[in-house]
């Protein structure tokens, strides 16, 4: 139960430990759902509780930092922390549940030797500037998801090969989960909501626009006709005498990240470097068929 007798919020329960959050877990009846996180919660993970919450009775969310998933010079140290905001908005959004393991908790002996294997599509993209990467996320995605059994697990649209690399391992693996995508929340003025973003400095954020001016300009051209090579080309653009910003990808692709169809539905992902800060975006693109 996430609200009293009065229709108000009540703080959720806060597990620590696997055997905390296996007692709170076997008390739950009918449809539960997972909201995986990293914390430092903003309105795109609310956006993710509230699907959650529209689906299943209770739901579970998970706050950990997890250390497999980041490569040595990556930025595991300074990633924000910030538990008791997190569990306000865990609390105003209707979380039943709130797993916060710490390391030793998840990783009792040490870093796992047995991984879970993104295959191909994890070695490109993201995969291909962050070695590993997918293999860490895939591994406490499983670990978290055989954890909580869960009937239904959210994740944003953000990452967006993240989710399809988690939909194709639910789907390789046989996990008994149905993996739902949530769209991406943005600030008004464009920019994709990120834990990372507090990092920025002002005239920093101020170029990171120049990410979703990109998506938005290649959608447009795709949407004009103007073919996959145009759209690129267009979205190529928005960078141009943009101090500060270093592109690491701009690519379009078929829904499902395979190469960039001749027309109908496609994607558009970009990563670029602002300052210090790694960032990513994507966009849906839909090609028009050529004037
Ligand atoms: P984190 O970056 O905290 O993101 C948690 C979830 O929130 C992911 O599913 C992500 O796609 C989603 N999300 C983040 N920003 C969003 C936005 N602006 N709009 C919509 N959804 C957004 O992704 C991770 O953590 C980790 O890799 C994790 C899956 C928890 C495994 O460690």
């Amino acid at each position: 139960m996430t609200r009293d007798q009065q229709g108000v919020a009540v703080a959720p329960e806060v597990a620590r430990t696997r055997g905390e959050l296996a007692a709170a877990r076997s008390r739950m009846t009918g449809t539960v759902a997972v909201v995986m996180t990293m914390g430092a919660l903003h309105e795109g993970h609310a956006a993710l509780l509230r699907a959650a919450r529209d689906r299943a009775d209770h739901v579970i969310v998970t706050i950990f930092v997890n250390p497999l998933q980041f490569g040595p010079t990556e930025d595991f140290d300074r990633y924000p922390r910030t538990l008791d905001a997190d569990l306000e908005l865990c609390q105003r959004e209707g979380a039943a549940l709130v797993f916060a393991p710490s390391a030793q908790e998840m990783y009792p002996a040490g870093e796992p030797a047995v991984r879970v294997n993104p295959g191909p599509l994890g070695e490109r993209l993201e995969g291909a500037s962050r070695p590993g990467f997918f293999h860490g996320v895939l591994t406490v995605v499983l670990k978290l998801l055989q954890l909580t059994r869960p009937d239904l697990a959210f994740f944003g649209e953000k990452d967006y090969q993240q989710l399809a690399l988690i939909r194709l391992m639910v789907r390789d693996l046989e996990v008994p989960v149905e993996i739902v995508g949530v769209p991406t929340v943005r600030e008004p003025d464009g920019l994709a909501l990120s834990s990372r973003n507090r990092y920025l400095s002002a005239p920093e954020r101020q170029a990171a626009l120049s990410l979703s001016a990109a998506l938005r300009a290649g959608a447009a051209a795709a949407g004009r006709g103007a073919g996959a090579e145009a759209a690129i080309a267009a979205a190529r653009e928005a960078f141009d005498g943009v101090e500060g910003v270093e592109v690491d990808y701009l690519v379009l692709t078929d829904p499902d990240l395979g190469p960039a169809p001749g027309s109908g539905p496609a994607r558009l992902l970009v990563a670029a470097r602002v300052g210090t800060t790694r960032l990513i975006d994507n966009a849906p693109a839909d090609l028009a068929p050529a004037q």
